[in-house]
């Protein structure tokens, strides 16, 4: 696992698109899958690839897009569904077709087959190329709550207390956030080939410490991405607080001075 700390939320945004811009220029005009995440971790992110795109002209044409989860019994057009938050935060203001933005379907009738089927989908479209993550403050991927098996694969799942009470603000209240959702698991996840998480400000300090440096376990599911061999971790120093091991690269001194880009921390 490689961790990069950042400066501030601008250098954040554009460490995390320069490894997206890397993938897409190394496939070229190749079909590539781009794992999306939401929550507000990744927008910095993806305002600086709309800037990227609009301004230098890249492209994400070849790309599908896959989302790593949506809330059960919301309707794709509600405001606060991961299908419209997805459109309004990135895609609609790229050149990417609006069909080959996945994601699972909320309202499916049979939601355990939705599940079932979106895993299958995945897998079948020869799986994700690079996937962006942020994580909960309980160390959730996706909607992996605690105790989730490391082994998971798409599934509907009950958010904890801490999660609804994290993701109320995007709400009126708790109580109008969704108790269950369609999450890709941890295991379908592992199974992207590369992965950037991102995460920002002292809430999440806790479990990005678990993560990069606490035993694998199901208490907190991001310990998972340890078994990957491909993991780049972009966080700033509010985030980092509380990593115990102290040479991590930090890419925001002034050129020239010690350590300034170091890669020398990659684990
Ligand atoms: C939600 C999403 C996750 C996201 C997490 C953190 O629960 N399902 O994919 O990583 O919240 O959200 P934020 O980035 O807003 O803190």
């Amino acid at each position: 696992m490689e961790i990069r700390i950042v400066a501030d939320e601008e250098q954040r945004g554009e460490v995390v698109a320069d490894l997206v811009e890397q993938m897409l220029r190394e496939a070229g005009s190749a079909p590539v899958t781009l794992g999306l995440a939401t929550g507000s971790s990744p927008l910095p992110a993806y305002t600086e690839l709309i800037r990227r795109h609009r301004e230098n002209g890249l492209s994400f044409a070849p790309v599908n897009a896959v989302l790593l989860d949506e809330y059960v019994g919301l309707p794709a057009e509600h405001e606060q569904s991961y299908h419209r938050f997805i459109r309004d935060s990135f895609t609609a203001h790229i050149d990417i077709d609006d069909r080959a933005v996945l994601s699972p379907n909320g309202c499916a009738a049979d939601p355990d087959a939705e599940a079932l089927a979106y895993d299958r989908r995945i897998r079948e479209g020869g799986g994700v190329d690079l996937q962006i993550l942020g994580i909960g403050s309980n160390g959730h991927i996706a909607f992996n709550e605690p105790g989730s098996s490391l082994a998971s694969r798409t599934r509907v799942v009950s958010l904890t207390r801490s999660t609804i009470s994290d993701n109320a603000r995007f709400f009126d209240s708790a109580q109008s956030v969704p108790q269950r959702a369609i999450s890709q698991g941890l295991g379908t996840i592992g199974e992207a080939r590369r992965i950037v998480l991102t995460a920002s400000g002292e809430a999440k300090a806790e479990a990005i410490a678990q993560m990069a440096e606490g035993p694998v376990s199901a208490r907190w599911p991001a310990t998972t991405l340890q078994f990957h061999p491909d993991v780049t971790v972009v966080i700033d120093e509010a985030a980092a607080s509380r990593l115990e091991l102290d040479d991590y690269s930090r890419l925001h001194r002034e050129p020239g001075t010690a350590g300034a880009g170091a890669d020398h921390t990659a684990r």
